[in-house]
C-alpha cells in the first residue's frame, strides 16, 4: 500500500514553460534567420487564420518584464527554447553574436532571480537553409545539429545544466513530414519514419558533443505522451493496435537510449512502408545509454481499436488528437486498420479529452521502461477564456484541470516514480502553431493587440501551488486572485 505525500519534494522544481517561435516575434530582427515555420506561415492555408510568429508575444522585447513576471510568480525553474536560426541563422556555418547575446541576457536574468534555467534546443523552428538541403531527411541536419549543440554547451554550459535535445520529436516526424500539418508540411509516412530515426540520431549525437564540452550537463530528452488504451482490453487485436500506437508514439523514442533497440512490433508493422535502409549499422548502438533524463509532455489520452472497415473519419480524428490540425495524412504511419475513437468526458477547447488518471500511469510506465529521471516538461490545457467586466479571467477549468494533473504527479511520486519537476504549459498565451493565436493555454492572457500581459486566476492559484508545494484546492481559486488581476 503506497500513499501520496501532502506535499512535493525539497528539490522538485515547479515551473513554466514556452518555446521560441511560439513566443519571440522579433523574426527579423537582431540576425535572426528564416525557419521552416516562417515558410509555413507564409504558405495559405497552413495555419488557421493566417497568423504566424512575426511578432507572437514580443518576448524578444519584453524579455526582462518576463521575467520578472516569472519572479513574482514565484517559479523556481522557466523551460524555454533557443531558436537555432537566431543564434546559427543558416543552420551550419557562421553563429550570430547577437542572437547569442539575446539567450545569454535571459539566463543571466533568470539566474539573478534564483530561477533555474532548462533550455531545449530543438522546438521545430528548424532554419529554413537546412530545410532546403533536404531537412531532418539529411544526415547532414543530424550533424549539424551536434555541432550547434556543442557550440550552446560551449557557451552556456558553466551557467545550465539543464538541458534537452529535441521537443516531442514525434510531433515533428509524424506531424511534419507524416500528416502535414505542421512545417515543412511533407504527407509521407516513409518520410515520417526517416526523420523519426535521425532526429533520435540527433539527440544521441548532440548527447555526445555536448558531453565533451562538459561531462557534468544533465542531458534528457522530451517526448509527448500518447496513452493508447485498447477498447476491449480482453481483444488481441484491439492490444495489438495500442501496441504499435505506442511503439510510435512512445517506445520508439525510448527504447533506443535504454536497450540499443527499437520496439519489437516497429519494423515489421511498416516493412509495407519502407525498407528502413535508413537504419544504418552502427545507429543504435550509437543512441544506447545517451540519455539522462526524459521529459514529458502530456495533454490528454487515446483510446484506439483495431478496425478493418475504418474511414477516412478516423484518421482525420488521429491528428486532431493531437489537436494540430487535420493534415493530409495521418501522423500514424501504418493504422490502415486502427481507429481512434473519439473523446469522451471534458473536453477542452484543442478537442482533448481531460484525464489525468492516464499521466498517472504514463509516469509510472516511464519509470519501469527507463528507469530514469522524469520531468513533467508540460502539461496544461486550452480554454475560450474571457475578460469579465472587472478584468479577471475566471479560468477555472483550467485550475480545475491543473489541479488533477498536479495531483496525478504527486500520486506517481508517491508510488515511486522519480518524477523530479512540473513545467506548466503555458507562461502565457501563445502561438499555437498550425491553430494560430485561436488557442490559449496561458495562465496569463496575452492580448495581442496591445500585447498586454493579465494574470489569469490559475496564475494565482498556480501561485499558491509554488508557494505552499501542495495541491491547493480548486475551491481557493477565487479567492486567491485580485481584483482587478495584475497586468503589465
Ligand atoms: C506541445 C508542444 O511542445 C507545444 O509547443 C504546444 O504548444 C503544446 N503541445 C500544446 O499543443
Amino acid at each position: 500500500m503506497t500513499t501520496t505525500p501532502e506535499t512535493f519534494p525539497d528539490d522538485f522544481l515547479f515551473g513554466a514553460a514556452t518555446a521560441s517561435y511560439q513566443i519571440e516575434g522579433g523574426a527579423r530582427e537582431g540576425g535572426r534567420g528564416p525557419s521552416i515555420w516562417d515558410t509555413f506561415c507564409a504558405t495559405p492555408g497552413k495555419v488557421v487564420g493566417g497568423d504566424s510568429g512575426d511578432v507572437a508575444c514580443d518576448h524578444f522585447h519584453r524579455w526582462e518584464e518576463d521575467i520578472d513576471m516569472m519572479s513574482e510568480l514565484g517559479l523556481q525553474a522557466y523551460r524555454f527554447s533557443i531558436a537555432w536560426p537566431r543564434v546559427q541563422p543558416l543552420g551550419t556555418g557562421e553563429f550570430n553574436a547577437e542572437g547569442i547575446a539575446f539567450y545569454r541576457a535571459i539566463i543571466d536574468r533568470l539566474k539573478s532571480k534564483g530561477i533555474t534555467p532548462m533550455v531545449t534546443l530543438y522546438h521545430w523552428d528548424l532554419p529554413q537553409a537546412l530545410d532546403d538541403q533536404g531537412g531532418w531527411l539529411s544526415r547532414d541536419t543530424v550533424d549539424a545539429f551536434a555541432v550547434y549543440a556543442r557550440r550552446m554547451a560551449e557557451e552556456f554550459g558553466a551557467d545550465v545544466d539543464m538541458w534537452a535535445t529535441l521537443n516531442e520529436p514525434w510531433v515533428a516526424a509524424f506531424v511534419g513530414y507524416g500528416a502535414g500539418a505542421h512545417a515543412p508540411g511533407h504527407a509521407d509516412d516513409a518520410e515520417a519514419l526517416q526523420v523519426a530515426h535521425h532526429l533520435n540520431l540527433a539527440h544521441a549525437r548532440a548527447y555526445r558533443a555536448m558531453k565533451e564540452v562538459r561531462g557534468d550537463l544533465r542531458i534528457g530528452l522530451v517526448n509527448n505522451c500518447h496513452t493508447p488504451r485498447p477498447w476491449d482490453p480482453s481483444s488481441d487485436a484491439d492490444r495489438a493496435a495500442a501496441d504499435h500506437i505506442d511503439a510510435l508514439a512512445n517506445t520508439m523514442f525510448h527504447d533506443p537510449f535504454i536497450t540499443g533497440e527499437y520496439p519489437a512490433v516497429l519494423l515489421p508493422n511498416t516493412a509495407h512502408l519502407t525498407d528502413w535502409s535508413f537504419l544504418h549499422e552502427g545507429d543504435l548502438e550509437e543512441m544506447q545509454g545517451q540519455v539522462d533524463w526524459f521529459g514529458v509532455n502530456y495533454y490528454a489520452s487515446h483510446v484506439v481499436r483495431h478496425n478493418p472497415n475504418k474511414g477516412k473519419e478516423s484518421s482525420k480524428l488521429a491528428t486532431l488528437a493531437d489537436g494540430h490540425k487535420a493534415g493530409a495524412n495521418s501522423p500514424w504511419p501504418g493504422d490502415e486498420e486502427i481507429e481512434f475513437m473519439p473523446p469522451t468526458g471534458k473536453i477542452t477547447a484543442m478537442g482533448w479529452n481531460v484525464d489525468p488518471s492516464a499521466l498517472h500511469a504514463h509516469l509510472i510506465k516511464i519509470h519501469r521502461e527507463t528507469g530514469k529521471p522524469i520531468y513533467v516538461t508540460e502539461n496544461g490545457s486550452a480554454w475560450n477564456d474571457s475578460i469579465d467586466e472587472d478584468g479577471r479571467v475566471r479560468d477555472t477549468d483550467r485550475v480545475d484541470y491543473f489541479h488533477g494533473h498536479i495531483g496525478a504527479v504527486l500520486k506517481a511520486i508517491g508510488e515511486g516514480a522519480d518524477v523530479r519537476g512540473y513545467m506548466a504549459w503555458s507562461l502565457m498565451d501563445n502561438f499555437e502553431w498550425a491553430q494560430g493565436y485561436a488557442k490559449r493555454f496561458g495562465i496569463v492572457h496575452v492580448d495581442y493587440d496591445s500585447l498586454e500581459r493579465r494574470w489569469k486566476d490559475s496564475a494565482y492559484w498556480y501561485q499558491e501551488v509554488v508557494r505552499q508545494r501542495a495541491v491547493v484546492p480548486v475551491e481557493q481559486a477565487d479567492a486567491l486572485a485580485a481584483t482587478p488581476p495584475r497586468t503589465f
